[in-house]
C-alpha cells in the first residue's frame, strides 16, 4: 500500500508531486511527506494526516522550489502513523533521501546490525533502516548509489516499490520494485514516477512499467537504465503507450469518486463487454478463453481465488459457472488458500480476480497455483498490473479506473466478465442450449439499462438511509446468487458508515442470527421475483414476526413483498443468474448516503486503502 510519486526535470517539482499524490490517496492516507532539493538545499515536510495537511504544513515552512522531489502518502505497516514515522526518511548523513512502499521483513535484524555499528534511528519504520543500509554499502564498498542500491536489495527480504536520491548528487533518483507496483512516466528531458501513471497523465503518456526484480537509475539528461538486482543484467524495458486520460480520474460533477463510480456502472458494463458480447451472432469472444479453451475444458474443477469484494464477485461466479458449465467450482479466500497447503491439480483453472491486480494475498495464491502446475487465469482491471503480468492468461474488467476506495463498478464489471466466460464454456460444451445461450446473451446486452434504471431510485434510497443511518446494526439477506450480493452489501456499509453490518443466507436467519433480531435492527432482503422468491417471503416474515424492520429490494409492480416490508426500494427484472448485476445498485447507493449523512469519508474511509499490497 502507501502512495510513491517522484520527478526530476527542468519544471518545478512540488506541483507536480503534491498533486500527483492527491491521485494516489486512494492508496493510504493516514500520513504524507515531501522532499525537495532546490536552491543548493534539501528541504522536507511530513506530516500525520491528510496530503492536504501536509501541504498546508509545507507551504508555510519551507520554500518548495526545486526541480527534483519525492513524495509519499502512507498506510502505516511499521510504526504509528505520526509525523516521524512519516515518508521520506534519511539517511544518518542527512545524503539520501527514501520514500517506500512495501515492508522489509528482516528490517529488525538489520537494524540492530547497523546499531551495533553505530547508527540511530527516529523512527519505527523499516523503510528508514533501508536507506541507511543503503549508506553503509555506498560507504563500505565505495560504489555509486544505483549499484549501492542494488546491493542493499539483495540483501533485504521482503517487498518494495522505492525512489531514493542523494543530496550530492541531484541529477538522478534510483528506482525498484519487487511485489509493489511501480511506474516511470518518460516525458521530454524528465521522468515522473509514481505507484501508478495516474500523477502524470497530463504531462506524458509513455511509460515504463519497473518490472519485479528491477532496479533503474533515471538520470536527467542521460536518461534511464533498468538493471536486473539479482544478477545485475541489463534490461531493455518496454515503453507503454497509455489509453487513461485526465477525465476519468476525476469526479465530473459528483460529490464523490464512489457515487460517480456507481453511477458508471452502465456505461463500464458496456466497455465490458465490448467486442465480447455479440448477441446478434450468437457468440462471446474472449482471446484469453479462447485461446486456452481446451484448458477450460478439460478442468475438472475451477478454483476461484480473491479477497473482499472480488471474493464476492467470485462466489457470485460459482453459482453462474456451476449452474452453465456443471464443473465444479470453489471460491477461495486468496489470505487462506495460500497458507493451506491446498490440493491443486494439473488440470484445475485456477481464476485470480482482483481490481487493482496488486493484492499481494491474491498474487501469493497465484504463484502457488503456478508452482503446482494448474492453469492460472486473471481477471483484472488495472492493465498492465502485477496481477495480469503474473497469470497465464486473463480478460481485462476494463472498468476504468476505480478510486473511491469502496469497490462497486469493480464488482459488477467482474461479475460481467465472469457471466461471459461461463456462458462461453457452457456453449463449447454443450450444457446449455442454443435458445438459452442466446436469450442469456440478449439479457446479459440490457443490464446497462436496467441498472440505469435501478440508479434512478437514488432520491428514494437517500430517504430510506435517512431513516436508518443511526442504526448499530444491520442486517443483509439473499439466497442463492444473490446471496453473495448481501455480504457485499454489508461489506459496502461496514467499510464505508463503520455501523456494523452481517450477510447471511436468508435461511440460516433461523439457525441463530434471527436472536439478533429486535425493532432496532434493520433488515435489507434481496426479495426479486426469480430464484427462490417464495421462500424469501417466508424468510421475511419471520423476521417481521420478531419486529426487525424489512428494507426489501423487490422488482417492479411486486405488491405482496410490498404489504411486508417497511420500505422497499424497486429494481427492474432480470433472469436469476443476472440478477446480482442489478440488485447490488440499490445496495451502494444506501450506504453511500448512510456514509454521507454520518458525515464519513466516503473515498477513503478509515484503516483501509484501495491497492492491499501487504499481507
Ligand atoms: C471493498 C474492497 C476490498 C477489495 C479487496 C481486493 O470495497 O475494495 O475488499 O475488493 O481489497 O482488492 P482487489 O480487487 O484490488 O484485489
Amino acid at each position: 500500500m502507501c502512495g510513491i510519486v517522484g520527478y526530476i526535470g527542468n519544471r518545478e517539482a512540488y506541483p507536480i508531486v503534491a498533486k500527483g499524490l492527491q491521485r494516489l490517496e486512494y492508496r493510504g492516507y493516514d500520513s504524507a511527506g515531501i522532499a525537495i532539493y532546490g536552491n543548493g538545499e534539501l528541504k522536507y515536510s511530513k506530516t500525520k494526516g491528510k496530503v492536504a495537511d501536509m501541504r498546508r504544513k509545507l507551504e508555510a515552512e519551507i520554500d518548495p522550489s526545486g526541480t527534483i522531489a519525492l513524495g509519499h502518502t502512507r498506510w502505516a505497516t511499521h510504526g504509528v502513523p505520526n509525523d516521524i514515522n512519516s515518508h521520506p526518511h534519511f539517511s544518518n548523513s542527512g545524503n539520501l533521501v527514501i520514500i517506500h512502499n512495501g515492508i522489509i521483513e528482516n528490517y529488525d535484524a538489520l537494524k540492530k546490525e547497523l546499531t551495533s555499528r553505530g547508527y540511530s534511528f527516529s523512527s519505527d519504520t523499516d523503510t528508514e533502516v533501508l536507506v541507511n543500509l543503503i549508506e553503509d554499502v555506498i560507504v563500505k564498498e565505495g560504489v555509486k548509489l544505483g549499484k549501492a542500491v542494488q546491493m542493499t536489495l539483495n540483501q533485504v527480504v521482503g517487498a518494495y516499490a522505492i525512489a531514493v536520491f542523494d543530496r550530492r548528487k541531484p541529477n538522478e533518483i534510483v528506482v525498484a520494485r519487487l511485489g509493489s507496483p511501480l511506474a516511470i512516466g518518460i516525458g521530454k528531458d524528465e521522468y515522473f514516477i509514481a505507484s501508478d501513471a495516474s500523477p502524470f497523465i497530463e504531462y506524458t503518456n509513455n511509460v515504463i512499467y519497473l518490472e519485479d526484480g528491477e532496479v533503474a537509475v533515471v538520470r536527467k539528461e542521460k536518461g534511464i537504465k533498468v538493471r536486473k538486482i539479482e544478477d545485475d543484467t541489463m534490461v531493455d524495458p518496454y515503453v507503454q503507450e497509455l489509453q487513461l486520460n485526465l477525465e476519468q480520474i476525476e469526479k465530473g460533477g459528483f460529490d464523490h469518486f464512489m457515487l460517480k463510480e456507481i453511477f458508471e456502472q452502465p456505461a463500464a458494463i458496456r466497455d465490458t463487454y465490448r467486442g465480447r458480447l455479440l448477441a446478434d451472432e450468437g457468440i462471446v469472444s474472449m482471446a484469453g478463453v479462447d485461446d486456452n479453451l481446451e484448458r477450460f475444458l478439460n478442468a475438472k474443477r475451477i478454483i476461484v481465488v480473491a479477497c473482499g469484494t472480488s471474493w464476492h464477485a467470485g462466489l457470485v461466479s460459482e453459482y453462474l459457472i456451476e449452474e452453465l458449465t456443471r464443473i465444479p467450482v470453489e471460491v477461495e479466500y486468496a489470505s487462506e488458500f495460500r497458507y493451506r497447503n491446498p490440493i491443486i491439480n494439473r488440470d484445475d483453472v485456477v481464476i485470480a480476480i482482483s481490481q487493482s491486480g496488486e493484492t499481494a494475498d491474491t498474487m501469493a495464491a497465484i504463484k502457488l497455483a503456478k508452482e503446482r502446475g494448474a492453469f492460472v487465469f486473471g481477471v483484472c482491471n488495472v492493465v498492465g498490473s502485477s496481477i495480469a503480468r503474473e497469470t497465464h492468461a486473463g480478460a481485462y474488467t476494463h472498468a476504468g479506473p476505480e478510486i473511491g476506495v469502496a469497490s462497486t463498478k469493480a464488482f459488477t464489471t467482474q461479475i460481467t466478465i465472469l457471466a461471459l466466460i461461463a456462458l462461453k464454456l457452457a456453449k463449447a460444451k454443450g450444457t446449455i442450449s442454443k435458445s438459452d445461450f442466446q436469450m442469456h446473451l440478449q439479457e446479459l446486452e440490457t443490464i446497462p439499462q436496467k441498472i440505469e434504471v435501478a440508479l434512478e431510485s437514488n432520491d428514494a434510497i437517500r430517504e430510506v438511509a435517512f431513516r436508518y443511518k443511526d442504526a448499530r446494526n444491520c442486517i443483509y439477506l439473499g439466497r442463492g446468487c444473490n446471496f453473495p450480493v448481501a455480504l457485499e452489501g454489508a461489506l459496502k456499509l461496514k467499510e464505508i458508515s463503520y455501523i456494523h453490518a452481517e450477510g447471511y443466507p436468508a435461511a440460516e436467519m433461523k439457525h441463530g442470527p434471527i436472536a439478533l433480531i429486535d425493532e432496532e435492527m434493520p433488515v435489507v432482503v434481496i426479495a426479486t421475483r426469480k430464484g427462490h422468491y417464495e421462500k424469501v417471503v417466508s424468510n421475511i416474515q419471520e423476521i417481521k414476526s420478531r419486529k426487525g424492520k424489512i428494507i426489501a429490494i423487490i422488482n417492479e409492480g411486486d405488491t405482496s413483498v410490498r404489504e411486508l416490508a417497511d420500505h422497499v426500494i424497486e429494481v427492474p427484472e432480470t433472469m436469476e443468474s443476472l440478477s446480482p448485476l442489478v440488485n447490488t445498485i440499490p445496495l451502494q447507493l444506501l450506504s453511500y448516503h448512510i456514509a454521507v449523512m454520518l458525515n464519513k469519508n466516503v473515498d477513503q474511509p478509515r484503516n483501509l486503502a484501495k491497492s492491499v499490497t501487504v499481507e
